[in-house]
């Protein structure tokens, strides 16, 4: 499983790189705003800190308008994916963009006719809103379950982005169903080492291993 930082922050994104897991940002127009960056300066400082896809967001709504500025987009740096909704527009562009051998990350994924029409056009990602689901009280694991099962029954070769994640359990639900990469806000990532039992241990073996007087170094 690949793990994407869904940020713009550039400091967050340094500190995740630096553990080694890190395989990948996304970045959408909100999250543009948030960081107060200029879209190209920021993305280009990411794209430097992080080797794989870092999906930077058209916001043109018509396919001519899309592919146009995904071209630009993809000038920042080789490991841009560029990142074009899920509408008619958005399908078409990611059909001409994708020919073009550029990665492609299709957003705001809500069904799974939508996920299929995303990868006919031979989207490298789609990337479904799980918490966008569960706050209307549908169930966005069920979807990232359903695109699975379709995708690999037709050998569909994109890649399942789960994404809109807001706890660990969407992490491991995830993981669970069989989705290929998961973003989340390096927030959430953080807290997947966290346990109660795992603090608990160490101190338990910390308090031993100080009776022993011993060193390792
Ligand atoms: O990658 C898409 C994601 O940023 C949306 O998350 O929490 O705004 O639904 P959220």
């Amino acid at each position: 499983m690949k793990f994407f930082a869904d940020t713009a922050e550039i400091d967050e994104i340094r500190e995740l790189a630096d553990t080694g897991l890190l395989d990948g940002v996304t970045t959408n127009p909100s999250l543009i705003m948030k960081s107060g960056r200029d879209i190209k300066e920021v993305t280009k400082e990411i794209c430097a800190l992080v080797d794989g896809p870092v999906s930077a967001e058209t916001v043109a709504l018509d396919a001519e308008g899309m592919i146009a500025e995904g071209r630009e987009l993809a000038k920042i740096a080789e490991n841009i994916a560029i990142k074009v909704p899920l509408t008619w527009a958005g399908i078409k562009a990611c059909k001409v963009l994708s020919g073009e051998g550029r990665m492609v990350n299709v957003t705001l994924c809500f069904s799974a006719n939508q996920a299929i029409l995303a990868a006919k056009a031979g989207a490298t990602f789609i990337s479904p809103f799980i918490g966008r689901l569960d706050d209307i009280n549908l169930d966005g694991m069920e979807l990232i379950e359903d695109i699975r099962t379709i995708y690999d029954n037709y050998g569909f070769e994109t890649q399942i982005l789960a994404a809109s994640i807001r706890s660990v359990n969407h992490i491991a639900d995830s993981a669970r169903v069989g989705a290929d990469v998961i973003t989340a806000p390096p927030a959430v990532i953080k807290k997947m080492v966290a346990h109660p039992l795992t603090d608990k241990g160490l101190d338990a073996f910390l308090a031993d291993w100080g009776k022993t007087g011993q060193k390792i170094l």
